[in-house]
């Protein structure tokens, strides 16, 4: 594990820092932030704060609350001068998102705020994850001023094509993906405890689709944010990852194997030839219960018409199925959503049904939770009880969920470590 500096410059990526911070706790680092002024107008102090549980420093002439140490660490007497004292005792000052400005002043040595001062300062290894218009990406000031920095032995993680901050605009210059940034970091720093290093984790996400002519369907509401959320909490631990997503539309990790479904059968069958080789099944898909027993091949027309009956039929439960062939060590967790007060006895009831090793519930009655919000309040029942995990973002509930199969984990008999 190691004590990360973040520093965070006023890009609207500055949001994605936050995902870098739990990312880089979850894998078991601690992690300091300064921000320039100008972030503060995308994401205040208070957010990064609250997640690594330390004073967040934007002034160069304030003073630190936490004497420049990171969480855990033993304060000195004195009260040394902040900026100083942060990189002395971080292993690696990583600038995410680091705007063109700043990538500018670091190539030439300004310091005129707590981050410059910091970055001029620095013994310690520096990490720049840049991100801007493409426009200002491809200029060629920019692009001396990152050949001076690697030439200093500065780490560049480069930014990836996608569609940019402005309306319509494409091209090079968005944030690379928090897991590539902390991949970075850990070949240079120590690189976290990595608990689940050699386990192959299988999570399916998102809400199937079953078709009743060539362009309706009957389908759900899942995002797919709480399974995608697992599979950076997994990737975090370690684990070698596989995402089975269910025609979810959010932002891909490089480093996660996705296998893209519409339908419950199309699901099913990829479950199937991924499940025989992993070692936990994250279930958290919202597979559809019932199918067209004859979808239309062409469109339904309104015509002639008074009312449509589609008869629908069952599918497989995936989950229950996959129990009855697990082998031994293979771990399985459901997810239920329910409604109102008998969620938790309803969620228990489906654990022994299916016969799996956890159901996480959460209560679809609250407005508030699930579904497309970015935070979840879920109850994770076992055959020993049941655990309340409070509202939280979403990765922060899915790494409860994995400390949850990690207790599983040590209960079981059989050797759930098998890496065969
Ligand atoms: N599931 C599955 N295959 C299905 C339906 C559900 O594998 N055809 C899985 C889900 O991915 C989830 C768990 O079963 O992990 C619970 O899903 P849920 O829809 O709550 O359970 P059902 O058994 O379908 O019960 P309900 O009548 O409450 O919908």
């Amino acid at each position: 594990m190691a004590r990360i500096l973040l520093g965070v410059t006023g890009g609207i990526a500055a949001y994605k820092a936050l995902d870098l911070v739990r990312l880089a706790m979850a894998a078991g680092h601690s992690v300091r932030v300064i921000q320039t002024e100008d972030s503060q107008r995308f994401v205040g102090g208070a957010s990064f704060a609250a997640l690594t549980g330390a004073p967040v420093l934007v002034d160069q002439w304030e003073r630190d609350p936490a004497r420049g140490v990171f969480p855990g660490q033993p304060a000195p007497e004195h009260d040394p001068i902040s900026h100083l004292e942060l990189v002395r005792n971080a292993d690696c000052f990583v600038i995410a998102p680091a705007t063109a400005n700043t990538i500018a002043k670091l190539a030439h040595g300004l310091a005129d705020n707590l981050l410059t001062n910091a970055a001029l300062a620095a013994s310690c290894p520096i990490v720049l994850a840049p991100a801007m218009n493409h426009q200002m990406w491809e200029s060629e000031a920019t692009q001396s001023n990152l050949a001076l920095l690697r030439k200093r032995s500065i780490t560049i993680v480069d930014p990836e094509s996608g569609s940019l901050a402005s309306l319509n605009e494409w091209g090079n210059g968005r944030l690379a993906a928090v897991s590539t940034i902390l991949q970075a970091i850990e070949q240079i720093v120590p690189a976290a405890d990595r608990p689940w290093d050699g386990r192959r984790v299988l999570i399916t996400a998102g809400g199937t689709r079953e078709p009743i002519d060539a362009v309706r369907f009957v389908g759900n509401r899942s995002s797919g944010r709480m399974g995608f959320a697992l599979a950076q909490a997994a990737l975090a631990r370690g684990a070698e990852v596989t995402v089975i997503a269910a025609n979810v539309d959010l932002p891909r990790d490089p480093l996660v194997k996705y296998v893209d479904v519409e339908t419950a059968a199309q699901l099913e069958a990829a479950a199937r030839e991924h499940f025989v080789n992993c070692h936990l099944l994250l279930m958290a898909a919202a597979v559809a219960d019932f199918t067209a027993r004859s979808p239309e091949a062409g469109k339904l027309k309104k015509q002639g018409r008074e009312q449509l009956e589609v008869t629908l039929t069952a599918t497989t439960d995936v989950l229950a199925a996959l129990a009855q062939e697990r082998r031994p060590g293979q771990l399985l967790v459901g997810f239920a959503a329910e409604h109102g007060a008998q969620s938790v006895a309803l969620g228990a009831k489906k654990l022994a049904s299916k016969g799996v090793d956890a159901v996480v519930v959460n209560d679809v009655s609250d407005p508030e939770i699930g579904f497309s919000s970015e935070s979840n309040a879920v109850t994770i029942v076992t055959a020993d009880g049941h655990q309340e995990v409070e509202k939280a973002d979403k990765l922060t509930i899915a790494d409860t969920i994995l400390s949850a199969v990690d207790a599983l984990s040590s209960h079981e008999t059989a050797p759930s470590r098998d890496r065969s």
